[in-house]
């Protein structure tokens, strides 16, 4: 198949939407990562991008809509908690994806069988355009390879996915950078699955204390089950071994010049100096915001470079976005992390 690479002119998002409507896949812009999008009605189109992706058929998927009366217009939940309507109201259009429970038109594909739905209705003008010339919701995973950093850039999704989808449209790089913050509204206690651009802080100012599932912080034990499928598969992971340390500038410092090598690079703020190996940015220390955005574009650059078998990499805060930034980075790292000050 030969992947369309499309610009974000009126004409182009027409056949996007064209596309789309005829149960084909697109690749498309939001301001968190690019999404591989199908009709999110249509069970035949869905299970196309499990293919496209070698995803896990028991992964669920989020719905994308452009307008919150969609919803209702077209059956997508049987109930609409008020705590959804409330965080709807103060987050949405953004990077925030809600679970409730799953409506009659959402085929079985989308939801992984669950009995329950994940819907965001993404910022980003030109998905919202996309959706909006396709007519319907669209159902969108990562546009990644199952298990590869998350694509931030068309480059990445073409990098990925060229002659395994019908078209790609170039939005630009996103801006967050990481993937929508995932809460469920179906206990009474809403509860945190992913953290993300909006931040555990920002929904408790608006609908109270929430719960954080254990495996935004932790490694699932063998056996356990994930509330959230996603966070049990190894993601986002480079080629090479990545090891977070955890320590003051200079432990950092000191630790990686002497375990330097010739296969072994370092993953750090902009402001850590003096390091003997290849480095690659981790943003800027103390500012989550720029760790978000480079953080899947550094792995990718990690990978591109070749040859490389150990990336030291900076242990990031966990308040705030920080901790969006901390959840994908170690369990890029597999969970492994030296503590300097344990040693
Ligand atoms: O920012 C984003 O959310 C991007 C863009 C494209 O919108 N999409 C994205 O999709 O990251 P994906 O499929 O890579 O991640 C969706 C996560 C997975 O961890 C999945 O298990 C979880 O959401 N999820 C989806 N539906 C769910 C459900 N009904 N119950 C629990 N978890 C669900
Ligand atoms: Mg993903």
């Amino acid at each position: 198949m030969n992947t369309l690479l499309l610009s974000d002119s009126q004409k182009d998002i027409e056949t996007a939407g064209e596309i789309l409507r005829n149960g084909g896949l697109v690749g498309i812009p939001t301001e968190t990562v690019y999404g591989l999008a199908a009709n999110a009605l249509d069970g035949a189109a869905v299970r196309k991008i499990f293919e496209a992706k070698g995803r896990p058929m028991d992964n669920p998927l989020i719905v994308h809509i452009q307008d919150i009366s969609e919803i209702r217009k077209f059956s997508l939940v049987r109930e609409f908690p008020e705590k959804a309507e409330k965080l709807a109201e103060a987050y949405w259009s953004g990077p925030l994806t809600m679970i409730m429970p799953k409506g009659n038109a959402v085929p079985d594909e989308v939801s992984a069988g669950l009995d329950t739905v994940a819907i965001r209705f993404p910022e980003h003008k030109t998905a919202q355009r996309i959706i909006k010339a396709a007519g319907v919701p669209l159902a969108a995973p990562s546009a990644n390879l199952s298990g590869s950093p998350s694509p931030t850039t068309a480059a990445h999704v073409m990098n990925d996915m060229n002659g395994r989808i019908d078209a790609v449209v170039d939005g630009g790089e996103c801006r967050v950078g990481l993937e929508s913050t995932v809460i469920t509204l179906v206990p009474k206690k809403p509860r945190l699955l992913r953290p993300g651009g909006i931040t555990v802080e920002d929904i408790e100012s608006v609908i109270g204390e929430i719960d954080i599932d254990d495996a935004v912080l932790n490694k699932l034990r063998d056996g356990e089950q994930a509330a959230s499928p996603g966070m049990k598969y190894k993601h986002y992971a480079p080629k090479a071994r990545v090891v977070l340390i955890k320590g003051s500038d200079e432990a950092f410092a000191d630790y990686v010049n002497s375990h330097s090598g010739k296969e072994v690079a370092a993953l750090c703020y902009e402001e850590d100096k003096a390091l003997t190996v290849p480095v690659f940015s981790l943003g800027k220390k103390g500012d989550y915001s720029s760790q978000a955005h480079l953080l899947f574009d550094s792995l990718r650059e990690i990978d591109k470079k070749g040859g490389l078998k150990l990336v030291y990499a900076r242990c990031p805060e966990t308040d705030g976005v920080g901790l969006a930034v901390y959840n994908r980075l170690i369990r890029a790292a597999g969970f492994e992390v030296i503590d300097l000050e344990k040693i």
